[in-house]
């Protein structure tokens, strides 16, 4: 057995529980060296080392998104990691790679294959561990009530789901879940070894108080309860490997929002509001919140924000327009981008299929993958841009003597 396996493991495990930014030096196969010459490692590295990832703006070679070379005659192979399951510039990504490797002395054919791993982001808070196998975590948040965040938490998570990654979804909102609904579950979740096993819908896994209680009853909770309860879903849960965690949250800034801010590092939290100025002045106290506690805050997705006739496609701002867009200025943060009135939104919330997985083609379905891809990206430059320490470099071993 390989010696490093051991260590190789342990590492594993680290970055995956907590989230460790683990360096690697790319690894290099030369099948068969060019015709009339040498070609190193640092050779193709160098020649593609103006290649950026444009969410980031920062090098491949430096982002270290190139885990693999191969080297065939006069055939290379790169393998690109990217940050994110939706990542709009992959085809540029490509272009680039093909147009640099290609002009290297020997080199013919470039080939790129590309892999995905979503890295580990948070505000990386001392007294916050993270939760275990879970790389990113998303709370979906508003001031006001009945603006759409189960909705866009619901759709979020299978969009992103849909893009490829592993995605859980956790109803935090204790006092009214929507989440069973919305997402068609109702069954008794599971419990083994001591951990609950969450459902799955949509491809999705996830979890609701919902699941444990009558749904007719009044949920009243004491504060200490809520903490306690929270808590018990972000390390009684079996998540295990998540790329994103989606958590649906009350509306207003209280228990639930405060026990997630203090218990784990979140990657970030997203504000939902409707145009209007009552809903945005609600809107603004919860981005307060979360900016206070030193959240960060990934942007403002304006929620119902016109409808189109079905039967002439004029577009009526029914709450107005535009002041999610506004707002986000106003507090620079980014505006993620918005989702119109739809009537098959409020039917599929009700039947449980989200119109994501409904009507993926729908115009309302595009709206909701661009939000995720604006979310993945926003997290994917977090990550790639503030990595958690501590930082562990491994290096391949050198013969000695
Ligand atoms: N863009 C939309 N078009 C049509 N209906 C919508 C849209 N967004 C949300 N709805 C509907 O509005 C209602 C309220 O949405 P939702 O439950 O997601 O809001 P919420 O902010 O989570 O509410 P609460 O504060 O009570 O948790 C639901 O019936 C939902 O289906
Ligand atoms: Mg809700």
């Amino acid at each position: 057995m390989d010696p490093s396996w051991g260590i190789v493991r342990y590492l594993k495990e680290k970055e995956e529980r907590f989230g460790l930014h683990v360096e690697k030096e790319p690894i290099v196969t030369i099948t068969q060296p060019p015709i009339g010459g040498e070609l190193t490692k640092e050779r193709v590295l160098e020649a593609v080392a103006s290649v950026q990832e444009p969410a980031v703006g920062r090098s491949l070679v430096e982002l270290r998104m190139i885990p693999a070379v191969e080297i065939d005659g006069n055939r290379l192979v790169l393998t690109v990691e990217l940050l994110s399951p939706i990542a709009p510039y992959r085809d540029t990504i490509e272009q680039e790679l093909k147009t640099a490797a290609g002009a290297i002395p020997g080199i013919e054919t470039v080939d790129v294959t590309f892999l995905t791993r979503v890295r580990a982001s948070g505000s990386g808070k001392a007294d916050a561990d993270p939760i275990a196998g879970v790389r990113n975590t998303i709370a979906v948040a508003s001031g006001k009530g009945g603006v759409g965040k189960s909705t866009v938490a619901a759709n979020l998570a299978v969009a992103l789901s849909k893009a490829g990654a592993k995605v859980g979804l956790l109803d935090a909102d204790v006092y009214g879940p929507s989440i069973p609904l919305m997402m068609g579950q109702g069954a008794k979740p599971l419990v083994r070894g001591g951990k609950i096993v969450p459902l799955e819908a949509h491809g999705v896994k996830v979890m609701s108080i919902g699941f444990l209680l009558d749904p007719d009853k009044a949920l009243i909770w004491r504060g200490p309860l809520v903490a306690q309860l929270i808590t018990q879903f972000l390390n009684d849960v079996l998540w295990e490997d998540l790329d994103y965690l989606v958590i649906d949250l009350p509306p207003g800034t209280g228990d639930v929002q405060l026990t997630l801010t203090q218990k784990i590092p979140l990657s970030g939290a997203v504000i939902v509001t409707t145009p209007q100025e009552v809903a945005l002045a609600d809107a603004v106290k919860g981005l307060k919140m979360f900016q206070e506690v030193k959240t960060p805050v990934i942007g403002i997705i304006e929620n119902m924000s016109g409808f189109a006739c079905p039967c002439c496609g004029t577009v009526t701002p029914i709450f107005g327009e535009g002041g999610g867009k506004r707002t986000a200025a106003a507090h620079g943060v980014p505006f993620l981008g918005d989702v119109p009135i739809d009537p098959r939104i409020r039917e599929g919330g009700d039947t449980g299929s989200p119109i994501v997985a409904a009507f993926p083609d729908s115009a309302t379905a595009k709206a909701f993958a661009h939000l995720a891809e604006a979310v993945a990206v926003q997290l994917a430059r977090d990550a790639a841009t503030k990595p958690r320490k501590p930082m562990i470099k491994l290096m391949q071993a050198r013969p000695t003597g």
